[in-house]
């Protein structure tokens, strides 16, 4: 039996990597897909035709998670399109390098504006639907650098301890009402975002991780469709953690 037959998903930066995994997860497991990227449509072909393949819907809505006015356009668009949302993932997120004493204010705001102001804005404009009818699940991509910090990486692990922040504080204001918020903090995981990764930081990481290896998207999938079932209902203000050993809490 599928997991998630007949629900609606939202997932932000479905185009790529980990989102595109979820995205396609989690139509395997019957549910229709409102893919909300910010690149363009050609883009977003190969997930759109995975979604067609395991048989369900799936929309393309061109989104920037950071902009208010995108974000309710995209809502509006899902609703009208599917007259309910089940399920939200806040996966859009982007990583750049910088100490903070050479990091600029710019920089600094398109971090902290896409992985965290980006989950923030999607939530709040899906959440009330949710709450209406006392349903849904909203899934928050953090990562392991939000619970352990990194160098060269400050506005990305505040943006994404702020989502662990987030997800704890909803999830107790809405728990209750039927809506269960969970987070996953992935470790390293081989997707395009890693890519821009030097070869001596890749080699000082596999030195230190102990399953000796990076991630797969598909070792990361699973937790989200969990999340999103019914298997996960006693799941509340969690972060769950793939990430092959880096952080053990
Ligand atoms: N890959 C890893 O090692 C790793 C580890 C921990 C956490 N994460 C997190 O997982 C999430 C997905 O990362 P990924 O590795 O799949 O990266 P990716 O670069 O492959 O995919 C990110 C997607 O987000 C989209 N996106 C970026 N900014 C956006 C915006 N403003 N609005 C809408 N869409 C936007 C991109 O277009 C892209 O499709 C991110 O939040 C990332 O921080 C990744």
């Amino acid at each position: 039996m599928q997991k998630l037959a007949g629900r609606i998903a939202v997932i932000t930066g479905a185009a790529s990597g980990i989102g595109r995994g979820i995205a396609v997860a989690f139509a395997r497991e019957g549910a229709h897909i409102v893919v909300a990227d910010r690149v363009n449509e050609s883009a977003a072909a190969a997930v759109l035709s995975e979604i067609a393949e395991a048989g369900t819907r799936g929309l393309f809505v061109r989104t920037d998670v950071s902009d208010e006015a995108s974000v309710r356009h995209m809502a509006d668009v899902a609703l009208r399109e599917f007259g309910r949302v089940d399920i939200l993932v806040n996966n859009a997120g982007i990583f750049t390098e910088s100490l903070l004493e050479d990091i600029s204010v710019e920089d600094w705001d398109r971090v902290v504006n896409t992985n965290l102001r980006g989950t923030f804005l999607c939530t709040r404009v899906l959440i009330g639907q949710m709450l209406a009818r006392r349903d849904g699940r909203i899934i928050n991509i953090a990562s392991q650098l939000g619970q352990i910090g990194g160098t060269s990486v400050p506005h990305y692990v505040a943006s994404k301890a702020g989502v662990i922040g987030l997800t704890k504080a909803l999830a107790r204001e809405v728990a209750g009402r039927g809506v269960l918020v969970n987070a996953i903090a992935p470790g390293p995981i081989e997707t395009p975002l890693l890519e821009s990764e030097t070869e001596e930081w890749r080699s000082a990481k596999l030195a230190e991780l102990p399953i000796g290896r990076f991630g797969r998207v598909d070792e990361v999938t699973p937790t989200a469709v969990l999340l999103a079932s019914a298997d996960g209902s006693y799941y509340v203000g969690q972060t769950l953690g793939p990430n092959g050993g880096d952080v053990m809490l």
